[in-house]
């Protein structure tokens, strides 16, 4: 059966299919207990949480699911300031301050970035989410440890082999094998993301050959036909973003929402234009312009100190060109419906496939 899956059945979950942490202007708590009501795995994107505010968003989920859900954490350094790299920048996004009317911030220093902590380490021991995955980084392999002594299952991004197999050897139990195609940020920490674009069809056979954790396949699965395609591939399961970019739950802007609605293939591009790090997203005249020449840019997350009043000013007037939207190459085949009408029609696209046999 495909979805009597390792990592469905170590997760206690119906269908093995993760709905992807997302970090939105609003928690996803409606969306994540959906996912997680209609057998799925639900994701928190907690990255940007303080301690509190994990704790209160942990207590709403429980209020809304009995099932197993997953918390989501980054995992980067505190970046320093360099002011030749914040001088570029300036004066590459001064342009846009001008035509928008806006107050050029004097520099890009002064972020203090949320990071893993203690603190965060301690609440999850104590509430026990089903799974707690890492984005960005290799988990220390103490937390890791920890973390699976209290019944979590650890999970954490990977964008090459080498990648995988240092996750691996951390010790977590499931490697999210993080295709090109995928919306968002790349989890890119140990091999360059400008020369490795590895697509997820290539990248999760690879990963399955080279560890033997669980493989959980993302990038660019928006229906039944790509689950199907990373199970053969010798995926344990598929994390998917964007197609749950258009659930009635998601608590997106309408400029996204339309945008996903025509979205096609070649909409979108990685840029670090928005936080310092690669991200796929929707190609703009703010992302577009700024990725000419390939020039870098302040470290994560102090770009947002420059771009943030830019996605500010594009939310308030309503203007796609100066938003950072976030989305896959598939976003093409999303549909607007409820969590649950989506994983019910993904299960039935796959029972489909598998019972016909048409392949
Ligand atoms: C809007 C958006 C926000 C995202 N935020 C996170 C995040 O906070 N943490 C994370 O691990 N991945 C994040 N991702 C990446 C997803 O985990 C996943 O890799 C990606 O959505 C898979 O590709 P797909 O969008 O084609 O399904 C985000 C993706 C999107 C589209």
């Amino acid at each position: 059966m495909w979805n009597s899956s390792k990592f469905g059945k170590r997760l206690g979950i119906e269908h093995p299919i993760v709905q992807a942490p997302m970090i939105l202007q609003k928690p996803l708590v409606a969306l994540a207990s959906a996912v997680s009501n209609a057998g799925g795995l639900g994701s928190l994107g907690c990255a940007e949480m303080s301690v509190d505010e994990l704790g209160q968003r942990i207590a709403e989920m429980k209020h809304l699911t009995v099932k197993p859900f997953n918390l989501n954490f980054f995992l980067h350094s505190q970046p320093t300031f360099d002011p030749d790299l914040d001088k570029q920048a300036r004066a590459l996004v001064a342009p846009f301050y001008q035509a928008l009317g806006l107050d050029l911030p004097d520099n890009a220093s002064g972020t203090e970035a949320e990071t893993f902590n203690t603190g965060k380490l301690d609440l999850l021991i104590e509430q026990v989410p089903a799974m707690v995955s890492f984005h960005f980084g290799c988990p220390n392999p103490t937390d890791v440890d920890k973390l699976k002594g209290a019944g979590i299952v650890v999970a954490a991004t990977a964008t090459t082999v080498k990648e995988a197999i240092v996750l691996e050897r951390a010790g977590v139990d499931v490697v999210v094998a993080q295709g090109w195609e995928a919306g968002g940020h790349r989890g890119s920490f140990v091999s360059d993301y400008e020369d490795v674009g590895i697509g997820t069809l290539a990248l999760v056979p690879q990963v399955s050959d080279a560890v033997d954790c669980l493989v959980v396949a993302s990038g660019g699965i928006a229906d039944g036909r790509g689950i199907v395609a990373c199970r053969a591939l010798g995926a344990d399961g598929v994390w998917m973003g964007t197609a749950f970019l258009t659930c009635t739950e998601t608590p997106i802007s309408d400029v996204h929402h339309n945008a996903l609605m025509v979205a096609a293939d070649e909409d979108t591009h990685l840029s670090r234009a928005f936080s310092g790090r690669p991200c796929r997203a929707r190609r703009t005249r703010y992302s577009t312009q700024l990725a000419q020449g390939r020039p870098e840019f302040p470290a994560f997350p102090l770009m947002y100190n420059y771009s943030s009043p830019i996605k500010r000013h594009g939310i308030a007037e309503e203007d796609l060109e100066h938003q950072f939207l976030l989305y896959g190459q598939a976003a093409a085949l999303n549909k607007e419906r409820s969590a649950e009408q989506l994983i019910k029609a993904l299960v039935k696209e796959v029972q489909d496939l598998v019972t016909t046999a048409s392949i």
